[in-house]
C-alpha cells in the first residue's frame, strides 16, 4: 500500500551523490524518494519527477524550508556543496566584502547549511528509523594532522558538523547517524586538468600531486557507486564511519592505468605546494586543493580512522556493488584529455 512507503528524503538529489543515492532508493519499491531541489523546474529536477521521485522545494539556507521537506521522513540522505562559492561571483564579491578569502566564505556556507540541515533533522528525529541519519562527509584534517593543516576547509567544514555539531548538540541524532566519507571522485581531473594531466612538450603527460606516487587513496565512481554504498549502509546498524570507494590505490597507480588504456606515455612529479598552486587555473582551488593533497600524503584522505569498507558491508552480508578505479579508467572516452 503506498501510504506504507518509507521516506528517504534526500538532500542535493540533482547533484553527483545525491542524484546517485535518489536513483537507487528509487529501484527500491518500499521508498518514496522526496528529492530536494532549490531549482524543481530544472532539467535533474525533472528527470527525477520522471523516475517517480518527489520534487520539493527547500534551500540550505532557508531552515523552515528544510523542516518542511524533511517532516515525516524515515531516512534523510545529506550532501553539502563545499566549492559552489567558488563559482559564483556574487560570492566571491561577497567574501572580498568580508575581506576573507572565498576558501574561508565558503567554508563558513558549508558550516552554516550543515547546521541547518542537522537542526532540521532533530525536529523530526522520532520519524526517522534507527539508522536513518546517512550524512556524507570527511575526516577533520586539522585535527587528524594534529593541527598541521588547519586550511583543508572543505574537509572540516563537513567534520565539524558530521558529526561535530551533532553530537555536541542532539544526542538521540547522534545515535541514528551513519558517516559516509567519499573518495577521490574519480571526475576530478576534470576540475584539475593541469595536475591529473599536463601535457608536456614532447606529447607525453604529467601528472603532478604532492602526494607521494604510492601513497593509496580512495577512488569512487561517485555517480555510479554513491547510491550503491549508501543503500547498503542504510540496511546496517547505525553509529558508524565508512568511506565509499570503488579501488584504494595511489595516483601512480592510476596514471599507470591512464596509460595502458590509452597508449599515452606517462610521468608522475611529487610537486610541493607551490608548483600545485602555479598550476591551478584557479589560485583559490589550487591553495584548497594543494593543502588536500598534502594531507591526503600524511597523514593520509581518512586522516587515519578506522573506516569501514564495501568489503566490511559484504561481509556483513550486505550487496554493496562499487566500480573499480580499472574499470572506471576502462570505460571512459579520453579523446578530450589526449587531443588537448
Ligand atoms: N570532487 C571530489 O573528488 C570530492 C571527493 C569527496 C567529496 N567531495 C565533496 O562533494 C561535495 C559535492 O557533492 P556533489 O558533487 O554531489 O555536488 P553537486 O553535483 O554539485 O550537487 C550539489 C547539490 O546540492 C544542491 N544544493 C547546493 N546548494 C544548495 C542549497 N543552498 N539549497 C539546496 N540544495 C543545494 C544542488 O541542488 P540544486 O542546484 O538543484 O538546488 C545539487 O543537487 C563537495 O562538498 C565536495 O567537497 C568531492
Amino acid at each position: 500500500m503506498a501510504d506504507k512507503k518509507k521516506i528517504i528524503a534526500v538532500v542535493g538529489a540533482t547533484g553527483n551523490q545525491g542524484g546517485s543515492v535518489a536513483r537507487r532508493f528509487l529501484q527500491d519499491s518500499s521508498y518514496t524518494v522526496r528529492a530536494l531541489t532549490r531549482n524543481p523546474s530544472s532539467d535533474a529536477s525533472r528527470e527525477l519527477a520522471a523516475l517517480g521521485a518527489e520534487i520539493v522545494q527547500a534551500d540550505l539556507d532557508d531552515p523552515a524550508s528544510l523542516e518542511r521537506a524533511f517532516r515525516g521522513a524515515n531516512v534523510i540522505f545529506s550532501v553539502t556543496q563545499y566549492w559552489e562559492p567558488f563559482f559564483r561571483p556574487d560570492c566571491r564579491a561577497k567574501a572580498a566584502e568580508l575581506g576573507v578569502s572565498c576558501r574561508r566564505y565558503a567554508y563558513d556556507v558549508e558550516l552554516a547549511q550543515g547546521k541547518n540541515i542537522a537542526d532540521a533533522a532533530a525536529a523530526t528525529v522520532d520519524s526517522l528509523d534507527a539508522n536513518g541519519f546517512l550524512v556524507s562527509t570527511l575526516s577533520h584534517a586539522g585535527k587528524c594532522s594534529g593541527g598541521k593543516l588547519t586550511e583543508v576547509y572543505h574537509f572540516d567544514s563537513k567534520a565539524d558538523v558530521f558529526p561535530g555539531y551533532v553530537n555536541d548538540r542532539y544526542p538521540e541524532l547522534a545515535a541514528k547517524m551513519s558517516c559516509i566519507h567519499t573518495g577521490y571522485f574519480m571526475t576530478s581531473h576534470r576540475i584539475l586538468p593541469s595536475s591529473y594531466f599536463q601535457k608536456l612538450e614532447d606529447g607525453s603527460f604529467q601528472m603532478r600531486f604532492p602526494t607521494r606516487p604510492d601513497r593509496p587513496v580512495p577512488h569512487l565512481d561517485v555517480n555510479t557507486d554513491t547510491g550503491n554504498f549508501v543503500y547498503a549502509v542504510s540496511k546496517m546498524p547505525p553509529g558508524k564511519a565508512y568511506i565509499a570507494a570503488g579501488s584504494f590505490a595511489g595516483f601512480g597507480e592510476y596514471l599507470r592505468l591512464f596509460g595502458e588504456v590509452t597508449g599515452a606515455r606517462t610521468s608522475y612529479k611529487q610537486v610541493s605546494y607551490d608548483e600545485m598552486v602555479a598550476d591551478a587555473d584557479d589560485k583559490d582551488t589550487g591553495i584548497e586543493t594543494a593543502y588536500m593533497y598534502m594531507y591526503a600524503d600524511d597523514p593520509g584522505y581518512d586522516g587515519g580512522m578506522e573506516l569501514l569498507t564495501a568489503e566490511d558491508l559484504k561481509k556483513a552480508g550486505i550487496e554493496c556493488p562499487m566500480t573499480t578505479l580499472a574499470e572506471w579508467i576502462g570505460k571512459q572516452d579520453w579523446s578530450p584529455v589526449l587531443n588537448k
